[in-house]
């Protein structure tokens, strides 16, 4: 079933001109790009988009790796979208991530993993309005 999910490529990518490489990726599998910003991370926003993981070890790290740093935000859409392209990150830890995969081939920092994906429907939601709170999902397939 067709299906959106939510993309962003780290300042590191930004850093190390791999955005063109990595989004590469996703157009030659057939994803369809439905959305697509740069944004500048606050603390606010990076905070509030990795709320989950508040209170772990390597929260504060990530927060600062994003805080006054530029991103890449992208709405995917495409048949289990969600799947495919966490598939084609590979595994958070890249020393895991399987070579072929984007944190597989690119990288060997956990926290400047190079991208983030949502893990689930309820994710995206809560991730793209976050995100992208001026674009609404019904508006996206016009
Ligand atoms: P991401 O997929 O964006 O989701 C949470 C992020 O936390 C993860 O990628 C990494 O950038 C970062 N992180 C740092 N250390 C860890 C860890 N030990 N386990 C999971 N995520 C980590």
């Amino acid at each position: 079933m067709n299906e959106y999910t939510l993309v962003f490529l780290k300042p590191i990518t930004l850093r190390r001109g791999l955005v063109g490489e990595i989004i590469s990726r996703f157009e030659r599998k057939g994803l369809e790009i439905k959305a697509l910003k740069m944004i500048d991370m606050s603390r606010d926003i990076a905070e509030e988009f990795y709320s989950i993981h508040r209170g772990k070890h390597f929260f504060k790290e990530l927060v600062e790796s994003l805080e006054g740093n530029k991103i890449i935000a992208m709405v995917l859409y495409g048949r289990s979208a969600i799947k495919v392209v966490r598939t084609i990150i590979g595994s958070t830890d890249p020393i895991e991530a399987l070579p072929g995969t984007i944190r597989g081939d690119y990288g060997l920092d956990i926290t400047e993993n190079l991208i983030h994906a949502s893990d689930s429907r309820e994710s995206f939601e809560r991730e793209v309005r976050i995100l992208f709170p001026e674009l609404k999902l019904e508006h996206l397939n016009t």
